[in-house]
Order: C-alpha cells, then structure tokens, then sequence
C-alpha cells in the first residue's frame, strides 16, 4: 500500500496572518468553504492565532460566530486552531479555570484539532490545555517551537517529542514558525521523533527565507504523516509552501495524496482573486511575497528583523542595527536560550536594543523580563546564571514550579466585570481575552 501524506491547508489562519495581518474577512472566504471541503484535505486551520484578535479589533466579526459558520459548511473536513498553551490566545498566563472554560467551549463552537504550543517548550504550560482537549473531546495536537541554538539540538527536540507523547498527545508538530528549519535538519529530526514515537507527525514550516518548499519535501522522505500548506495565491513569501505543488510532489515520489487537484485549481482561482483585491487595497503588501534569506544569516525570525529594524528607526538609532543584531544572541544566552517565538522574540529584541542603545548592557531592563527572570513564562530551556538573575531582580521570588500553579481562578472575575456587556459565555471569554478591545466590540455588538 503507498504511504499516504496527509495535508493542513492553512488559508484560513496561518496563510493570511502570516502574508497580511490576519485580516481576511469571513465574508471573502465564505463562497469558497464548499469547495475547501471537496478537496481532500485532512484539516482546515481556521481559528486561533492571532484571528481572534483580528476579528474583534479590526473586523468587527464574532470570532465564535466565524468558527461555528465554518464548521455548518466543512462535513469532511476538520477544523484546525492554534493555541498558546496556558497563554491561550494572549501574551499572558491564564489561571486554569480560563483555560479549560476557553477550550470546552472552543471545541463546543466546532473546532476538531487544538494544536497547542509553549514559546518556551515548557511542557508543564501544556498539561492544562492537553487535558482540556481531551476532556471535551478534540484531538490533542502539540507543537514543538523550532529554534536554532547551542541547546535545540536534534537530540533535544527528540526528548521534547517523546515527553510530549507521554503527556497523552494525540499527534506531534514541528513548528517551525520564522522558516529557519533546513531540509537537511528537518530529514534528521523527523528520522529520530519516528524512532521514540509512533503517534501522527506533522510538519508546519513557512517560506519567509526559501526553505519552506524544500523542508517539506525532505520532511516527507523521512516519513512525516502531515504537512501544513497554502493554496498557492497565498503561500510563499513569509507564507507557506504552496498546496499543489506538494501535492504534485507527493504523487511523483509515488506516494498517495487524498487531494483532488481540479477542486486545488478552483480554489487557486477563487482566492486569485481574493488576493488582487487584497494587494489593490492595501491589505496584502507585495513585499510580503518575496523570501529573504536574511533570517537564515541572522538566525532570527524575519518579523523579529523587521520589528527590531523599525524601533530603531523609530528612535533614530537605525545606524546601531548591526550591533544590535549582534547583542541578541548574547542576551539570548544569558537568558537560558528562549526560542525567538512571540513573546520571547519581541522581549529579547527590546533587551538587545536597549543594552546597545544605553551603552550599558542592562542598564534598562522591561519589567517582562524582570517576570522572565522570576520564572513566570516557565523554564528556560537551560539554567540561568544566579549571579546574572540577582544582577537583575535581586531576591525576588523565583518561581521553580508551573507558572499556573501560583493563579488564582478568575473566572468568575471575568465574569462579573464582563456582566453588563456579555449576554453569553462566549462573550466572557472573548473579554477575558482582550479586555479593552471586547469593551467596544460588545458594545456594538448588543447596540449598546
Ligand atoms: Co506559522
């Protein structure tokens, strides 16, 4: 029997987030959901990430509206979200009451598969979500954050995987979020978490600097079950390898791909169009579509390059960026080697930047990561230095257990601050996501 690869098609979520802000409106996609539907695809990632956000700040859409509509019209399709862990879809812990209300009714809502990830791959920020998952019956999908450094070696990540598994895990993906995984590295990886494990394994790379393609292929040939793809008006630049042509590459390795690739021609028709509208107004800049191998020769994610690029600009430091650029691997290894995913890409930026900046490393330090250094993000993925930590926050408490153990449930909280704007639990959530921004979208929501 020919091996199957099964695919992710991340139009929905990943695919616009990543080319233009997240800010695809249901209304632009909703003719084209029948047709996703025929087309074979394992899952749909629709939801989560940063769509959430974008539907209540800058689209004016009820983000449990738009999943539940999604899910009416996909019969043979599962829908797909991505999580942060105990961050669920903010930048801060959630007591567990949060968490575990904000997937039952996640999974109440329609979606079928929570991918869940910790930006620093600590898996105790994992256990809530995994269990919740399981609790109300979706599959239990967890990432692991791709990083280059001294510690994220191949060998790490296949300890990463196998303890992932034994927290109960229904499938394993590399998540290679800034498209700095190289094909060759992706082979042996994907070579080694199949030695340790047998569950369901997918792959989820971008192209932002070539690779995404390539990393794909190779991936594959060391037998991952599932990639993740953009139907190709939007895959490619800092998007995704593009859906048909991954297809295409499975059939001529004699593989089976369940995808019908007329309905992938419609579909390529249908968002086509999507996207000329996108670039004409604005939405969709045409940079966005081009790789850069600069995030390979740095080894920092593309948005990190660019943010970082204009705070200094900002601050008419930009003659500073290459020493800045030069600082963020030494504080990135005085802070025990984060993975640069939000929100540790961001902190680490603004660390180098003032450390160059004040002409004195450390002079200025954010309170993020003064909270960094007392444990509440979770572990770093190796010790940091004591002398280094007291240097910075002196005797403060440090945290040693799960972040979350030291929350208060607030449930209830969000509950009676929300009482007068939302009319249902969702409503609750949606507040205790992004209070400020739920205020003004409840309010027009209910005329009120
Ligand atoms: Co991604």
């Amino acid at each position: 029997m020919k091996k199957r690869i099964d695919f992710t098609e991340t139009i929905l979520r990943d695919a616009h987030q990543s080319l233009m802000a997240t800010r695809m409106k249901y209304s632009d996609f909703e003719d084209a959901l029948e047709l996703i539907d025929k087309a074979g695809f394992y899952s749909v990632e629709c939801w989560g990430g940063a769509t959430f956000d974008s539907c209540i700040r800058f689209l004016n859409e009820d983000p449990w509206d738009r999943i539940r509509k999604i899910k009416s019209k996909l019969k043979n399709t599962k829908t797909q979200m991505l999580l942060r862990g105990q961050n669920l879809l903010g930048y801060k812990n959630y007591p567990d009451d949060v968490v575990e209300k904000f997937i039952e009714l996640s999974v109440k809502n329609g979606v079928d598969i929570i991918r869940i990830f910790d930006a620093l791959n600590d898996v105790r920020n994992l256990e809530t979500s995994i269990s919740a998952t399981k609790k109300y019956g979706a599959e239990a999908q967890v990432a692991i954050c791709y990083t280059i450094s001294d510690v994220h070696t191949v060998e790490y990540f296949t300890k990463l995987a196998k303890d992932i598994e034994e927290m109960g895990a229904d499938s394993i993906a590399i998540k290679d979020m800034a498209g700095i995984l190289r094909p060759y590295e992706a082979y042996d990886l994907v070579r080694n978490i199949r030695k340790e494990t047998d569950i369901p394994l997918q792959i989820h790379s971008h192209t932002t600097t070539g690779l995404g393609t390539t990393t794909l292929v190779k991936a594959i040939e060391a037998g991952v079950d599932v990639v993740d793809t953009a139907i190709s008006p939007f895959a490619g630049g800092t998007s995704h390898p593009p859906t048909e042509t991954i297809h295409m590459i499975v059939e001529e390795k004699g593989y089976y791909s369940p995808l019908n690739i007329e309905v992938l021609e419609e579909l390529a028709d249908f968002f086509g169009k999507v996207k000329e509208k996108y670039i004409e107004d604005g939405t969709l800049p045409v940079r966005m579509l081009t790789e850069d191998p600069k995030g390979l020769i740095y080894q920092v994610p593309g948005g990190m390059l660019s943010n970082l690029y204009n705070q200094l600009t900002s601050l008419k430091q930009i003659d500073k960026f290459n020493q800045v650029l030069a600082e963020v691997p030494r504080v990135r290894k005085d802070l025990g080697y984060p993975p640069l995913v939000t929100p540790m890409s961001q902190m680490v930026g603004t660390q180098s930047a003032f450390n160059v900046i004040m002409g004195q490393r450390y002079k200025m330090v954010p309170n993020e990561i003064k909270d960094y250094l007392r444990g509440n993000y979770g572990k770093s993925p190796i010790d940091i230095d004591e002398t280094f930590r007291k240097s910075i926050i002196g005797e403060d408490q440090v945290i040693t257990d799960r972040p979350a153990n030291h929350l208060e449930p607030k449930l209830d909280f969000y509950k009676n601050e929300a009482k007068n704007l939302a009319k249902s639990e969702e409503d609750v959530l949606t507040y205790a996501m992004f209070p400020e921004v739920a205020k003004t979208f409840l309010a027009n929501k209910y005329g009120a």
